[in-house]
């Protein structure tokens, strides 16, 4: 309004100085007098719609001119100002169009349409055209802002993000938007046009409020907008609690993942291709974890709104104990030590390694390392050690040549009655020793009459026949990578070395106790006795007297038996007893004869006999004198041999001395292999003096049963 009464006052102004002109032309009589319009040139109104609103003209030079106005090139109003006749207006625009008494345009109510150009020319004839032109601008009061955004939400990433706006009513000539209550200028970011503000390449940070001022002459509104930039997931966070290098089996832990995102996104966790629905949240606790479990997880997180999807790995290492021990063992490989080192089961498979052979080179769970057989070898004790992630442990093996040993004899009886000898060589060797085996210089392979064990430490000899057993003489070799210890056996025909007789208190029950060589080839015993017969346990048949003549069985003892017990004595009379060892049919040289009863020498008989034979021990004694001077001479040479129990001729004299040592021998086992040694050792060094010592004894071939 206060426009409208600037612009009123202003043409007054005009209007007298286009009368002052006026009135100049007439005084100073101006032929040349010309048409003036004014507000010359372009004039700008703007209206309010629904307004009445006049286009002001004021004009000079001639009276009654012709007013005609022009909407754009239109013409709309045409009048002779002064003449009575009413305004000739166009019929679209009677209802608003209106020519004032000095030719102004009057809108009355003007409508929104009526913005335009108008242009008022004044004529007279004779005189040029003048002209004056107006732009009309309408405008309503701006209405009911409306923000709208394109697409519907922002995502971090997308290319642009539109906010738009709309009026219910009335067109804004200004615009301005605000971001935060910042202005917001165009740039590489920002573009402001006309009905909408582009975002390029929109942020996370661009979230929050924009607001839209809106203004034209008649009005201003705002209007606001809340703006969330969706985004993510982001790198995702994956975490194992607790924090550890590795698990072991059995264990609980808890697996979490995540990531920044608007909306959150969800998490999901697959492991080996399937999806694990046991996860919340992106939390998945594995308890009592398995080994089976260990392996590459994977977390999934997606933006539920805008469908983006990340993935991250995680490695779960879930380690099992193997089970036991490591095992060690050390066996022969062609002539080479294979040391073996194993320690089964477990995640991950232990790393085994003997750094003492060769610190480059190790196995997982399986260790086979060959080494030449070397003398330092020999007895060193091998560390394996066994490196698991969740213990350490080691295990030791020794390699050792064959130790001294002693073969051991067993005979048997099968049941065709033949007599199978069974000679054993088991030598303590790391790894086990084999044991090939020769008769003299022949080598003794499997087959029906020698046969082998598989283990090759037994040579069963079948059908032994022991009336050639002197020439019998077995070797047997121990071998292994580091050594070999070798052992003759020759074998002896059945024969006792050592007996004793042992009496009970009252002289009823006597135990004998007997040896023999351990290479004697012995089935079974004849325990023999001479003198009264024994008393019947019946007391009606006791204390007869009969005396036989000789030794006759009684008794009769499998190969294995060693002691006989022999009772319902008479302790008044008189008994003998000896032993006879046998090999089937074959029965060797009896035993030395043990004698029980009464006091000998203590009867009167006896005194006498003593004192006679007093003069007979003499003699007897030098000549005894005299042959332990002839062994003692023969000693000097062959001592060590000699006492081997090899005759049977002088086994009575020297069975105390001689035949001890074989009887521990064959109780003892192993016990004492040195005393064995020099026993078994003798026979070759021997051989050259032995038939002028002794004869071959003559096998005796049993003619009773
Ligand atoms: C506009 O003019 C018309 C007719 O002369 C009149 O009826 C009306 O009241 C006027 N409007 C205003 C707002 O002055
Ligand atoms: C009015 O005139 C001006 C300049 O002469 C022109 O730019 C404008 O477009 C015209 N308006 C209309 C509605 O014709
Ligand atoms: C208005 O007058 C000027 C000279 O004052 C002239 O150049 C122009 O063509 C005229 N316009 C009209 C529409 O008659
Ligand atoms: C426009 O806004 C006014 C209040 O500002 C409200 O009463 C009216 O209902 C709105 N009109 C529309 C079409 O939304
Ligand atoms: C948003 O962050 C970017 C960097 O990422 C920065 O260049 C920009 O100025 C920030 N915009 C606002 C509105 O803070
Ligand atoms: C927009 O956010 C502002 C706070 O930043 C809050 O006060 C206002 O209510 C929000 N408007 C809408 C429409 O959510
Ligand atoms: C995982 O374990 C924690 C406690 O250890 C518990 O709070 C959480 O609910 C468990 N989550 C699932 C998915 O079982
Ligand atoms: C995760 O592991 C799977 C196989 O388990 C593989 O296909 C995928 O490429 C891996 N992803 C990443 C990010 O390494
Ligand atoms: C150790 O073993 C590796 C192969 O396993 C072999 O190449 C290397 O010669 C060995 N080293 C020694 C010192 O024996
Ligand atoms: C072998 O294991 C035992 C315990 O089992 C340990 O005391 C010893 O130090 C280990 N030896 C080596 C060489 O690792
Ligand atoms: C037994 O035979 C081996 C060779 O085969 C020989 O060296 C040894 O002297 C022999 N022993 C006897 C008692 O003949
Ligand atoms: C010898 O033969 C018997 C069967 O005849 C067999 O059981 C044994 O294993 C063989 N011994 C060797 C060392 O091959």
């Amino acid at each position: 309004m206060t426009w409208q009464t600037q612009s009123i006052a202003k043409r007054e102004k005009e209007l007298r100085a286009v009368l002052l002109a006026f009135m100049l032309c007439i005084t100073f009589q101006g032929a040349n007098c010309q048409l003036q319009v004014s507000p010359p040139g372009h004039t700008l109104v703007n209206a309010k719609a629904g307004s009445n609103v006049t286009l002001t003209v004021s004009f000079s030079g001639a009276a009654d001119p012709v007013i005609r106005w022009f909407m754009d090139k239109l013409p709309v109003a045409t009048w002779t100002v002064g003449a009575t006749s009413p305004p000739d207006i166009s019929d679209d625009h009677e209802e608003v169009l209106r020519i004032g008494p000095d030719g102004s345009l009057t809108f009355v109510n003007v409508p929104l349409g009526y913005s335009n150009n108008y242009t008022m020319e004044i004529t007279k004839s004779g005189m040029d055209t003048a002209n004056t032109t107006f732009t009309l601008k309408v405008y309503e009061s701006i209405q009911n802002v409306t923000l709208s955004t394109m697409p519907d939400y922002a995502s971090e990433g997308a290319d642009r993000f539109t906010l738009k706006y709309s009026t219910l009513q009335g067109a804004a000539e200004q615009w301005m938007w605000f971001f935060n209550g910042m202005e917001i200028k165009s740039d590489s970011h920002y573009s402001v046009e006309e009905k909408s503000l582009v975002i390029s390449r929109p942020k996370r940070n661009d979230t929050g409020r924009y607001k839209l001022f809106l203004k034209n002459p008649f009005s201003t509104a705002t209007a606001h907008k809340n703006v969330t930039v969706l985004y993510g997931p982001d790198e995702p966070i994956l975490e194992v609690s607790p924090a550890q290098p590795f698990y072991a089996s059995g264990e609980s832990l808890s697996l979490s993942c995540q990531a920044d995102g608007l909306p959150t996104p969800s998490a999901a966790w697959t492991f080996g291709g399937q999806t694990l629905s046991d996860s919340h949240n992106g939390v998945l606790n594995l308890t009592n974890a398995q080994a089976s479990q260990g392996g590459i997880y994977s977390c999934t997180l997606l933006n539920e709104k805008t469908g983006a999807r990340r993935q991250k790995n995680m490695t779960v290492l879930i380690y099992e104990r193997p089970l036991g021990n490591p095992q060690c063992s050390v066996q022969s490989v062609n002539s080479d030590l294979q040391y073996h080192c194993q320690w089964l089961g477990g995640t991950p498979m232990a790393q085994l390694s003997f750094p003492q052979l060769n610190t480059t080179s190790s196995g997982a769970g399986d260790l086979s390392l060959t080494v030449t057989a070397s003398d330092d070898l020999n007895g060193k004790t091998v560390t394996c050690i066994a490196a698991h992630p969740l213990l350490q442990n080691n295990c030791t093996v020794t390699a050792r040549g064959p130790v001294e040993f002693l073969p051991s004899v067993r005979t048997t009886v099968d049941l065709d009655g033949k007599i199978v000898v069974a000679i054993q060589c088991v030598s303590e060797a790391s790894p086990k020793a084999v044991v090939s085996w020769s008769k003299g210089d022949e080598v003794i392979s499997n087959g029906t009459k020698y046969q082998i064990s598989a283990d090759t430490t037994q040579l069963r000899i079948r059908d032994f026949n022991v009336s050639s057993f002197l020439i019998k003489n077995y070797t047997c070799i121990c071998r292994n990578p580091l050594g070999s210890q070798r052992r003759d056996t020759q074998l002896q025909g059945p024969t006792i070395s050592d007996s004793s007789l042992f009496p009970n208190q009252d002289g009823t029950i006597i135990t004998l106790t007997w040896e023999v060589p351990p290479t004697a080839v012995v089935t079974g015993f004849d325990i023999q006795m001479k003198g009264p017969d024994l008393r019947s346990v019946s007391r009606n048949s006791s204390q007869t007297k009969s005396t036989s003549s000789g030794f006759r069985s009684i008794q009769r003892k499998p190969g294995s038996a060693r002691s006989a017990d022999v009772s319902v004595l008479d302790p008044e009379l008189t008994y003998r007893f000896r032993i006879i060892a046998r090999a089937g049919m074959t029965e060797g040289d009896p035993s030395e004869v043990h004698r029980i009863g009464p006091g000998d020498g203590l009867s009167g008989p006896a005194i006498a006999g003593i004192a006679a034979g007093i003069p007979c021990s003499l003699l007897f004694l030098f000549l005894l004198l005299g042959l332990i001077y002839t062994c003692v001479y023969y000693y000097k040479d062959k001592s060590p041999q000699a006492r081997y129990p090899v005759s049977r001729t002088i086994e009575k004299a020297v069975a105390a001395q001689s035949d001890m040592t074989p009887h521990n021998l064959l109780t003892g086992g192993l016990k004492s292999p040195p005393d064995y040694n020099r026993l078994h050792q003798a026979p070759s060094e021997r051989s050259v003096a032995l038939p002028t010592f002794v004869p071959p004894p003559p096998v005796r071939v049993a003619t009773t049963v």
